[in-house]
């Protein structure tokens, strides 16, 4: 049921709209939706029938169909005849009178329906339409992501990004609904879009880590570890009695660690962590925090290539990037293990 306040914003927004052409989507840039797929994805263009996004690399590049025929996102093809999915890319108020519908091209947007006839109109700044309420919803309680009814784009059982944590995805079910998910449950895992799987933190770049239970209640500004990263951390705001929900994400300099203990970014060397410790050290060789300093990480443009291990019970020498007689006391690697 619509609330009268919200009955008087849709009312007043049919005054205005009926001169607006009902289709005015934004176009040229698939970017935001082809990041939350895989690359390779192709992606019913919203709105259309027979357009679709080919997204490779990040970029979407927007393609049609042979004339009279549609893209199904479920044969990952154009066909002449689509099964179940037209309702939402034909004329979404076919058939409705009375009624207000989601339109696909925007989470703000809707369509209110008068006789099969669709006129647009949008929710006010932050709100998002949620058809199954028939109303407008702070964007953060509706389950718009990127665009309304995102799943009548792709295939069924496709899974997708989550862009706000990295530790956290959506997945498509048979009825083209989206479900969140979590890749966390005994350790912290991301989700590994490419290979639709949770993995090591450390094997996917992504920056958005989750913030909840990081903070706790304090009187003074805290630094935490983000948990995944060897530079990132979040700063927890004096919000004493309450716990900062969400704090801010930094990352130190390059060549830097978070050192959680003494709440400041230290020297590699320093820094105790088994995160990716490439990470902002580009291609060479760095100390590891195992195997009480014998072993090193090959590093290629920030990531971790391998582990190797100095011969002859030599130490490794982070400051020359070589193996060395001389025993080295760094406090990332000395008397662990
Ligand atoms: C993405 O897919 C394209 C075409 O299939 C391929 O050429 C490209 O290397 C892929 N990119 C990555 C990062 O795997």
């Amino acid at each position: 049921m619509l609330t009268s306040s919200f009955r008087g914003v849709l009312f007043g927004w049919l005054l205005v709209v009926t001169c607006q052409p009902a289709f005015a989507g934004s176009a040229g840039d698939y970017e935001e939706l082809c990041r939350l797929f895989k690359n390779g994805t192709r992606i019913r263009k919203p709105g259309t029938c027979d357009h679709y996004i080919q997204c490779v690399d990040g970029e979407g590049t927007l393609l049609s169909c042979p004339s009279g025929e549609s893209f199904d996102p479920n044969e990952d093809k154009c066909v002449t005849t689509l099964a179940n999915s037209h309702q939402y890319c034909g004329n979404r108020c076919e058939g409705l009178d009375g009624q207000w519908v989601s339109d696909p091209t925007e989470c703000h947007k809707y369509f209110y329906c008068m006789n099969g006839v669709p006129l647009a109109g949008m929710c006010p700044v932050g709100q998002h339409f949620e058809e199954s309420s028939q109303s407008c919803l702070h964007g953060v309680d509706s389950q718009c992501v990127d665009v309304n009814n995102i799943c009548e784009l792709v295939a069924k059982d496709t899974k997708f990004r989550a862009e706000d944590d990295c530790s956290s995805y959506y997945k498509c079910d048979s009825k083209g609904n989206h479900e969140v998910s979590s890749c966390t449950s005994k350790a912290v895992k991301y989700f590994d879009v490419e290979s639709g799987n949770c993995v090591e933190p450390k094997l996917v770049e992504c920056t958005a880590h989750p913030k909840a239970g990081i903070c706790s209640s304090s009187q003074v500004v805290v630094f935490k570890s983000d948990g995944a990263s060897c530079r990132g951390y979040f700063m927890c705001k004096a919000l004493h009695p309450v716990a900062d929900l969400d704090p801010q994400w930094m990352q130190c300099p390059e060549g830097y660690f978070f050192d959680e203990e003494l709440q400041v970014c230290g020297r590699a060397t320093s820094v105790i962590c088994t995160h990716n410790r490439c990470d902002g050290r580009g291609t060479m060789l760095v100390t590891s925090s195992s195997n009480n300093c014998h072993n090193f990480i090959r590093c290629e443009n920030n990531k971790e290539v391998e582990e190797e291990t100095c011969h002859f019970d030599h130490f490794f020498d982070e400051r020359i990037e070589a193996c060395s007689s001389t025993i080295i006391y760094d406090k990332c690697c000395d008397d662990r293990d």
